[in-house]
C-alpha cells in the first residue's frame, strides 16, 4: 500500500523495516542513510506516514515515539515533549506556525515498509 502519491523519478525507496516492528496506531524510528526517519502505521485509518525524527522546536528525536490522531481529516502527530503537533501528510506544525518537519513517501510491499528519501 502507498500511502502518499508523489513523483518517485527523484526518489530512492529504502527498506526500512518489517511490518510487525512498528506498532499499529503508533511509530518507531529506523535509519535510512544515517537520518533518523519516524515512520507510523495508522492501523485506524489504513495509512503509513514518515518524518523527520527530529523535533524542530527543541531538537528533540522524539517525533517516532509521539501520540498520533487526526485533527479533522488531518492526520497528526503530537511530540511527546512540549506537544508541537505536526500534520503527517505536510509537516506543517498545527498548533506553531514557526515549525515543519520533512515527510516523506511510505510503501508497504510483501510485508516490508520502504520510505522514499
Ligand atoms: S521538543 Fe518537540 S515540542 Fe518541544
Amino acid at each position: 500500500m502507498e500511502a502518499i502519491a508523489i513523483n518517485t523519478d527523484k526518489l530512492t525507496w529504502h527498506a526500512a523495516c518489517r511490518v510487525e516492528d512498528i506498532p499499529q496506531d503508533g511509530g518507531a524510528c529506523a535509519l535510512i542513510d544515517g537520518r533518523q526517519i519516524a515512520i507510523f502505521n495508522f492501523a485506524r485509518r489504513g495509512e503509513w506516514y514518515a518524518t523527520d525524527n527530529e523535533c524542530p522546536h527543541r531538537q528533540q528525536m522524539a517525533i517516532g515515539r509521539g501520540m498520533i490522531g487526526s485533527q479533522g481529516e488531518e492526520p497528526k502527530v503530537a511530540c511527546p515533549f512540549h506537544k508541537r503537533t505536526f500534520s503527517l501528510k505536510t509537516g506543517h506544525c498545527l498548533n506553531d506556525d514557526g515549525y515543519r518537519i520533512n515527510t516523506f513517501p511510505v510503501k508497504v510491499e510483501q510485508g516490508v515498509v520502504f520510505v522514499g528519501v
